[in-house]
């Protein structure tokens, strides 16, 4: 270990000789006062980057050469970067939590299943404005490969929109577009793999051996046999260990993934600096919240699982500091999706300031099914809490499967048994188990071990699917209520609550995927529907269980954006005294609110005793449904009721 002045030294040493190359190269680029705000920032951040590539490349003879190579790269992106952003660049220096205002609210879709292409999406804005959607993920839109390209995740180029989509210009100009109504792009960086037609790739199979260095491949199985006897598969329905064979190179290829998506080598300094000038460019498209994909996944080393790496929170960093240099209004959304130790280990204001909260998700799941509400109450009250200029991005479904990622120990501590507990989550969500009212489907199901995930739309996971096929009313009601207290939930616990476009309609499963062979075999396409916009012309019908769900929604998001509680308070889950009952307390600047959420299917009771340890008054106001409530004695909840409690300061 090099002691801390040492580098700390190194670092200004180093900087002292590189701004003047810096300043020959580039001058004459940019006028003098915007190149001083640009190397104060640098000086700023230099020594935290310097001393995170010295700790991941400093053993390299060519370190120094790699050293300025990017930092010629950040210099040039931060040159190209168009004059708008870097207002916005100016205005979000000073305000770097913007993300954590109650006025968020974010949205997913695929491009082509929401709108046709990207000139489609301009006529969509009106429908994300009436909804009050802030953060907008755009799934993948880059080339791919022809074919299966896992749901665009199989990136081809990073420069270059899919012609199926639109191209460059029209993406620049969308992403101006919807800032000006308030709405922040959010897309991927998928910076773990490239496809395998990726130029790089393509080079490496041609056998240039400096893009084979980008990759990580074996000439035999000695190494991948080793690997594999600690890794976790994947996608085992597809190939049951982490690598793919190429004849063309004689090689075994490390893909975690699918066998045509290569794992990049982050060993590399030259990739490390290639990706940063992928991301630095995709900044500079006008992307606000860069969702870093399959974190977990970007180092590895022999003789252990390859996921969560001290080395891939040392990448994350460094291409923080690189974005705080080159592109600071932009943030980093972590996507582990891990055990939850794991997945708090990404957040930090010097890592991601924004983490998917797949626990949370995970969690109102399964108390969903088992209507208690103890394991999320003790794994909630221990592992809400994130840095104070973090905030989580809290989502009942991606577009992705539902896996069981909570902690084994949290559910010993409740008395559960973890294995048996995933399997009947498992056949709960699959419809299996008797007197479910989830209609999922199984996703890459391991008959070696049993395990499986989960695909549905929130709607076909809640029961509305059951309940209209069956044509049961008293159903169909109990299952909207369950898609108002998962949702309400998500607006009020604190974070960025993130819809998948067409659960605010009660969007059920689509099983047309089954007829694409693209797609058949996929499951989790039966939760990525083609958007359904003669559905969405039924929400201002409040007869339809669209329209009812839709304005049920409205009222929670306006609910939420009305009250300061919101607004990045901090929040204490609290023990409710009734095992059906979730609930926690939200306070900021004198507001104070207490949400309660009933998990059954029967009326629940709090005693007053319990109110009154909660500092609860007599008369209570619910600011969900208006009323106001005497509980002088014990205080209802009806069948899955949400209530917001206005507590007063
Ligand atoms: C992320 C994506 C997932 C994809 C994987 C590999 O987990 O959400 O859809 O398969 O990364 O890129
Ligand atoms: C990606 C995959 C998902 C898997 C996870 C593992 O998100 O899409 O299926 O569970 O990675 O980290």
């Amino acid at each position: 270990m090099i002691p801390q002045e040492q580098i700390e030294r190194k670092a200004a040493e180093s900087l002292r000789r590189l701004l003047p190359r810096l300043e020959e190269r580039f001058a004459g680029r940019t006028d003098e006062a915007a190149w001083q705000a640009y190397t104060e920032r640098l000086r700023g951040h230099f020594p935290r980057l310097f001393r995170l590539l010295l700790h991941l490349y400093g053993n390299r003879y060519d370190f120094f050469y790699y050293l300025e190579q990017l930092l010629c790269t950040a210099t040039s992106m931060w040159l190209d970067r168009p004059d708008e952003l870097k207002a916005l660049d100016a205005v979000k220096e000073y305000d770097n939590q913007w993300y954590q205002s109650s006025r968020m609210l974010g949205a997913m879709c695929y491009v082509d299943l929401f709108a046709g292409n990207l000139a489609g999406m301009h006529d969509r804005i009106p429908y994300l404005k009436e909804l009050g959607i802030t953060y907008l993920h755009l799934m993948p839109i880059f080339r791919t490969p022809p074919g299966d390209d896992d749901g665009g995740y199989a990136v081809s180029d990073y420069r270059e929109v899919n012609p199926r989509l639109g191209d460059m210009e029209q993406l620049g100009e969308l992403a101006s577009e919807l800032r000006h109504h308030g709405i922040s792009l959010v897309l991927d960086f998928v910076f773990n793999h490239t496809a395998d037609d990726h130029p790089w790739a393509q080079q490496a199979l041609d056998g240039d051996l400096d893009h084979q260095a980008f990759y990580r491949m074996f000439p035999d199985r000695e190494f991948p046999d080793q690997y594999e006897k600690t890794l976790r598969p994947i996608f085992p329905d597809e190939h049951p260990g982490a690598f793919t064979y190429r004849n063309k190179i004689r090689r075994w290829v490390w893909t975690s993934f699918h066998n045509y998506q290569w794992d990049l080598n982050y060993e590399n300094p030259a990739v490390f600096n290639a990706m940063a000038g992928e991301m630095l460019f995709l900044a500079n498209q006008g992307v606000e919240v860069l969702r870093l994909d399959a974190v977990a996944f970007i180092w590895k080393r022999l003789g252990t699982d390859c996921e969560n790496l001290p080395e891939a929170h040392m990448i994350i960093q460094a291409f923080n500091a690189l974005v705080r240099i080159a592109a600071p209004a932009l943030v980093f959304l972590s996507e582990a999706i891990v055990h939850p130790d794991e997945v708090m280990k990404y957040i930090g204001e010097d890592e991601c300031q924004l983490s998917y909260n797949p626990l949370l998700m995970a969690l109102l799941w399964n108390t969903l099914a088992t209507r208690d509400v103890r394991l999320l109450h003790h794994s909630m009250s221990r592992r809400f809490a994130i840095p104070s200029g973090c905030s989580w991005v809290n989502y009942l479904r991606s577009h992705d499967d539902i896996g069981w990622t909570f902690s084994d120990d949290d559910a010993r501590a409740m008395h559960i048994v973890p294995s048996h507990h995933r399997r009947f989550l498992n056949d709960f969500f699959i419809g299996r188990f008797e007197g479910s009212f989830a209609r999922g489907l199984p996703f890459q199901e391991n008959l070696a071990t049993g395990d499986a995930r989960v695909s549905g739309t929130a709607a076909s996971l809640v029961g509305l699917e059951k309940a209209l096929v069956d044509d049961d009313p008293q159903e169909q009601e109990l299952a909207i209520r369950r898609i108002m207290l998962l949702h309400g939930i998500i607006l009020t616990i604190g974070g960025i609550p993130l819809i998948y476009l067409g659960d605010e309609l009660g969007r059920l499963n689509d099983y047309s995927y089954t007829d694409d062979p693209e797609k058949d075999g996929d499951s989790s396409w039966v939760h990525r529907p083609a958007f359904d916009w003669e559905l969405a012309d039924q929400r201002h019908d409040q007869q339809t269980a669209a329209g009812q769900i839709y304005h049920g929604l409205l009222r929670l998001i306006q609910l939420r954006q009305q009250n300061l509680a919101f607004t990045r308070s901090e929040t204490e889950i609290i023990d409710t005294g009734n095992s059906h009952v979730f609930g926690y307390f939200r306070r900021n600047e004198g507001q104070s609110v207490l949400v309660l959420g009933n998990f059954s299917e029967r009326p629940q009771t709090l005693e007053a005793k319990r109110l009154r340890m909660l500092g609860l008054r007599k008369m209570l106001t619910n600011i969900v449904s208006g009323q106001i409530i005497n509980a002088v004695r014990q205080l209802q909840l009806e069948p899955y009721q949400l209530m917001v409690l206005i507590v007063g300061s």
